[in-house]
């Protein structure tokens, strides 16, 4: 009996709902894509379809997918040694801590490796907390830190609902959200910006000062829709006011960083200095999991004397660090960080054109290679398509299901299309993708109010 392909597919869904679980879906409704292979910035599924990757996986793979660099680094590293345990030195560890130090900004830090980005987020609360020896982190309500407990505690994003009242401590705080907010109601985007850093001040006054460990936010934020402040203003006053208080300001980088924004890190857009920075994702491109958390200098000094209780089994994994590394250096080589920026303004335009001859375009916001769609019933009152944590309304739902068919891959929020393609896409490809965007709006442009 033959095996089609169409089958072969069949059986890697099957298999899977079946002994394995899916995470932030009800079981009965994933309908995943049985993928297979994927290069550049495409993947193939069981059935030989192929699909542009427009989100960068879960915007992570930003260096694109199977770069025969890192594979041979992976190879070369594993026939050596995988893994030491976290307590051992490792060169591929020293390495990759001395590269983050010199291209984080500021001056000399050390870094503690984690397994991805939530294990960061957590252990930079703890290491905060440590040396400050207070307890509350304040972050912000459209954002999000990841799905462990305490992560999912500090993000504002409603996946933390599930899970109230989660950690204790943790004081959260309004978002630039210019297209929406009501404090920008009345006001320019700069001046709403002021607002939300007055407030903030007189919500640190009320929490007590004293209490605060730290801040923490995304350096631009990114699966809430991609939103940030009109001015640097918005980062300076707020690291003016953590200094101010001996608050640490901890600066999320997981999708934000490597590039992304076309700088190496958002944070570099404002010009202001973090204590500790958090990383994931594009650290390692998807090839292998890693985060880290990096901290100044003064922090890393506080526990030459005290201990830093904390600990992975899998912290700085041998493997892990050789690839990040690799990772590294092909940014550089390519250049992928200006890349991001030069063809970000080019997208940005491309976007722009799509907004012209689409009514149901109500926004399109960010920066470099991080761009979000915020599709509206009308332009005038903003009405979103679909609302913020609802299930998807029937013209929204229409877009994804059109997307997916004409294999462009990306994620659908609520009113929001994400493009977040990897970092080595070329223009061509960008056009494709966003020529199937344009008749996928369609749909919502006859569905407007
Ligand atoms: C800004 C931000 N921080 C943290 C995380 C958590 O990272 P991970 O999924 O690797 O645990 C994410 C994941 O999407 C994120 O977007």
């Amino acid at each position: 009996m033959t095996h089609n392909l169409k089958d072969n597919a069949d059986d890697i869904v099957a298999l899977c709902k079946r002994y394995t679980l899916f995470s932030w879906a009800a079981q009965g409704k994933v309908n995943p894509i049985p993928v297979t292979r994927a290069k550049g910035v495409y993947f193939w599924d069981a059935a030989g379809k192929r699909y542009l990757d427009f989100s960068s996986q879960l915007m992570n793979v930003n260096i694109g997918h199977g770069d025969p660099r890192v594979l041979e680094a992976i190879t070369a590293q594993a026939a050596e040694l995988t893994y030491a345990y976290p307590g051992m030195a490792t060169r591929p560890r020293g390495e990759l801590g001395r590269k983050l130090s010199e291209l984080t900004p500021g001056g000399p830090k050390r870094t503690f490796f984690t397994l991805g980005g939530a294990e960061a987020i957590e252990n930079a609360m703890k290491i905060a907390r440590l040396y400050t020896g207070r307890q509350k982190i304040v972050t912000r309500y459209r954002s999000f830190h990841g799905g462990t407990f305490a992560a999912a505690s500090a993000g504002g994003d409603p996946r933390r609902l599930a899970n109230e009242p989660g950690v204790p401590w943790i004081v959260r705080t309004l978002d630039p959200y210019a297209y929406r907010s009501p404090i920008y109601r009345h006001c320019t985007p700069e001046e709403g910006d002021m607002v939300l850093i007055d407030l903030l001040a007189e919500q640190l006054e009320m929490e007590g000062p004293g209490n605060v460990a730290a801040v923490l936010l995304e350096g631009y934020s990114g699966s809430s829709g991609i939103m940030a402040p009109s001015t640097p203003l918005y980062w300076q006053r707020l690291r003016e006011l953590c200094t101010a208080h001996g608050i640490l300001l901890i600066v999320d980088e997981v999708m934000s960083g490597f590039g992304r924004t076309g700088k190496w890190f958002a944070i570099e857009h404002y010009g202001v200095q973090p204590d500790l920075m958090v990383l994931a994702k594009g650290l390692t491109s998807g090839y292998l999991p890693l985060g880290a958390v990096v901290v100044n200098e003064n922090i890393a000094a506080h526990f030459d004397q005290h201990e830093l209780v904390a600990g992975l089994t899998y912290g700085a994994h041998t493997l892990a660090c050789a690839t990040a590394l690799a990772c590294i250096s092909v940014y550089e080589q390519d250049h992928l960080v200006e890349r991001a920026a030069h063809l970000g303004k080019k997208l940005e335009v491309k976007l722009q054109r799509l907004q012209e001859h689409h009514p149901s375009l109500g926004d399109i916001r960010g920066t470099g290679l991080f761009y979000v769609l915020e599709v509206v019933k009308d332009r005038a009152t903003r009405e979103p398509m679909s609302a913020w944590n609802k299930p998807l309304t029937p013209p929204m739902a229409a877009i994804a299901a059109y997307l997916r068919e004409h294999g462009v891959s990306t994620f659908v929020r609520w009113n929001l299309i994400f493009v977040v393609p990897p970092l080595i896409i070329e223009e061509q490809e960008l056009d494709e993708g966003l020529s199937v965007i344009d008749q996928a709006l369609a749909i919502s442009d006859r569905a407007m109010a």
